[in-house]
This record gives structure tokens, sequence and C-alpha cells, in this order.
């Protein structure tokens, strides 16, 4: 999956030739998941439609403050652009505009959302090779950048002019490709890797028995899903679950058992930075697993259980660098239990759900959790969705990380 899926990418058209090519620019954020509104200098509709390009955006393109044919027109907010983009990405970025960006000029819609935009910026100049070494180019390159904004460099070759040399606008599969890598570099986890443990786990009684619990594997599988988001590299350990995922920075590992858990949680620890143990593993399995289908014969059935290896606590006991964090399920007493489960399982934090809280726990969407570091200090969060708790877990872990 492209870091770019479900991301709202605003492309800011100027007057150049190269302007032809972003109606492939457009497409290629399409088929990578992105949403795509285009806003058009208005001398940049000589060389591309707008309706071609609001066709392949699907949303209206817009190149004017408001429309003067149209007088019941609403006004074109440049300000409500510039907030809903993500991204923004100026292509083909032409000498006269980047020179305005430069300066703050802002005599069209262009420039006042580029303005307004609070999102990262990407533009793609391309000029003519003699306007694009001109010293008053090179100058508004370069402060361009020193406002944050990237720049994705224009190629050498053939140019409109006719002439060879440096000014092409790069390629728009060139321009997709270094957005996507820039937004990977700069994301949080990236070069990190997380295990991630989720789902309950089943201890088998006889050949088609078990003791298993209802844990859903949801809070797992949204905490791995949100760390791979953030660039990580997740080694999701799940017990038997009807969660999917698909990404290509997690790997899953599927299991049955408490022991089977325990055995894949350590051979990835070692590698990990942060492992985040969310499964439900059962505290105790039948001593003997029954090799035949029991039959039913008495009026009581006595299965003698023996407990399953605490993974959690082996890998607080094993742990040099990495960040470890535990669940505790309470229902009583439950801030002075989870505090007393950092210290005995030599935690860095823990993530305590009550099942006292409506809508917390297992088998539902939501859940209400309080973050408790090593320090001890509790931080409440409100009932949210359990992909949302996943969020606020991975941030606490950035701020503790980055500490
Ligand atoms: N856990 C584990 N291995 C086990 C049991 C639990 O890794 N065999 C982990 C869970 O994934 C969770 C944490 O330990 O992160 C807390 O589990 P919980 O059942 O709430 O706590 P226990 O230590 O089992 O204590 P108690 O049952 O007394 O509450």
């Amino acid at each position: 999956m492209s870091v770019l899926s479900g991301k709202k990418i605003l492309l800011g058209i100027t007057a150049g030739i190269a302007a032809y090519k972003t109606a492939s620019l457009v497409r290629f954020f399409i088929k990578l998941g992105a949403e795509v509104k285009v806003i058009m200098t208005p001398a940049s509709k000589d060389f591309i439609t707008p309706l071609t390009l609001s066709t392949l955006s699907k949303n209206p393109v817009h190149s004017t403050f408001y429309s003067k044919e149209d007088e019941n027109e609403l006004w074109n907010n440049h300000v409500d652009l510039g907030l809903w983009a993500d991204y923004m990405l100026i292509a083909p970025a032409t000498a006269n505009t980047l020179s305005k960006m430069a300066n703050g000029v802002c005599n069209n819609l262009l420039l006042a959302t580029y303005l307004s935009a609070k999102c990262p910026v990407y533009f793609a100049p391309a000029m003519d090779l003699d306007m694009y070494k001109h010293p008053s180019t090179k100058e508004s390159l370069e402060k361009l950048q020193s406002f944050n904004n990237v720049m994705i460099p224009a190629t050498s070759g053939e140019l409109a002019s006719g002439l060879v040399g440096e000014g092409r606008m790069a390629e728009p599969k060139d321009i997709v490709s270094f957005i996507e890598n820039d937004i990977l570099l700069k994301l949080p986890l990236k070069g990190k890797k997380v295990l991630i443990t989720a789902g309950p786990t089943y201890e088998a009684i006889d050949p088609v028995r078990f003791i298993g619990n209802h844990s859903s594997g949801k809070m797992g599988f949204a905490l791995a899903k949100v760390a791979a988001n953030l660039g990580a590299e997740v080694f999701l350990i799940s017990g038997p679950s009807h969660q999917q995922i698909k990404h290509s920075f997690v790997k899953r590992v599927d299991v049955v058992s408490a022991a089977e858990m325990y055995t894949a949680s350590h051979q990835y620890f070692n590698d990990c930075d942060i492992a985040i143990l969310s499964a439900a593993v059962a505290d105790y399995r039948p001593k003997n697993i029954v090799s035949q289908k029991i039959k039913k014969k008495d009026a009581t059935l006595n299965i003698e259980l023996e407990p399953t290896k605490d993974i959690l606590a082996s890998l607080g006991e094993i742990k040099k660098h990495q960040f470890l964090v535990g669940f505790a399920l309470e229902t009583n007493n439950e801030i002075e239990n989870a505090k007393s489960k950092i210290k005995r399982k030599n935690l860095d934090a823990i993530v305590l759900n009550s099942l006292q809280d409506k809508g917390a726990g297992f088998a539902t969407n939501t859940n209400k959790i309080t973050i408790i570091d090593k320090n001890l200090n509790e931080k409440p969060f409100e009932l949210k969705s359990k992909t949302d708790v996943a969020v606020d877990i991975i941030n606490e872990i950035i701020i503790k990380l980055n500490a």
C-alpha cells in the first residue's frame, strides 16, 4: 500500500508546456488511492483543459476566486483548500510562479492557496535551461527550500524550445515516487521494528476442543496498521482471529497456543525496538492434551490446568534497548494492579482497560484506556474507536522515545 493511499493532494498547475503531463500525474495519484483536487493559474488552461483534470480527479477544478460568468457560484475559499490538503504539489512550477511564491505575491487563487497551506509543499520546476540557470531563479529555488518547501529537481533533456539541457519537469511517475520516498523517510517510525501480539490463544483440551477467550484481535491489528503507516516494520504475532491486514510493512505470523506465541515473540524480540503485547494470552492450559476426543461418561469432568509462560514478563527479563508495552484488563483496583504489573514485568508503559468502563475491552469496536508510564504517570483517554486508540498509543510511544 502506498503512503499516499487515503491522502488528500492539492495539485497546483502553472502555465508551462509540461502542464499537459499533469493528466497522468493525477491518474497516478488516484491509482494509489489518493484524493486529488486541482487548482490552475488562468494561463495554464492554454496547455491543458480544466475538463480533462476535473474528469480525472473527479473533483471541480478552480482557477479563480469566483466565476464571473456564473454569479451564483460560490467563492472558492483558498483557506479551506489549503487546510483540506495533506500535501500540496505545484507542477509544473514556472519561473514566474516560483518567484511569486518566494516573495509572497498573491495575485491568483493558486498563490493564495499556497500561502494558506499548512501541509508540506512540493514543487517541480519546469522551464527553459537558461531560465533555470538564471541567478534570480536560483534565488527563488533556494528561498523556497529555506521555507521548508521541497523541490523535485528538474531533469535534463530536450526542452520545448528545442534546446537540450536542464529544466524539464521530472516525469509524473518520478514525481510520485519522489513524494512517496520523501514522506517515508520523514515518517516518525521509519527504520524501527515493532513486535505486536494480538488476539486470543487457544489451548487444546483434545483434538476438537480448546480453552479460549473472546478477544477479537481488533486492538492489536489496529496498532499494527498505525505503526506500519508511520513507517515501522511490524511483526504481528496473532492468535486465531478473523481480522485481516494487508500492508507491505506488516509481516503476520499466525499462532494458536500461548506456547507458540511465546516462541514466535522471542524469535522477533531481540531485533525489535518496540514491543506491544496486546494479546489476551491464556494464563492456564490443560496439563495433558488428550489425544482422542473425550467421550461423555461421567456427571463431571475435571481438567487439570497448568500455568502458561508469561510472554510479557519473559521479554521484560531479557529486554535491553526495547521499549516494552503491556496491556492490563482489570475489573477492580485497576490503577494499582496496572502499576504493580509495570514493576513486576519490567515494562516501559502499560495500557489499562477497565471492564468497568462501558465500551472498553474485548469484542467491541471501541476502547477506553489509561496509559501509565514506568514513572507511574497516568494519562487517561476518552472512549474512542480502536483505530483512534491505536493512534493515541503509538503517539505516546513516539513521544516517550523522543523524550
Ligand atoms: N501476557 C502474556 N503472556 C501471558 C499472559 C499475559 O504476554 N501468558 C500479557 C498480555 O498480553 C498483556 C499482559 O500480559 O499485555 C497482562 O495480562 P493480564 O492477563 O491482564 O495480566 P496477568 O499478568 O495475567 O495478571 P492477572 O491475571 O493477575 O491480572
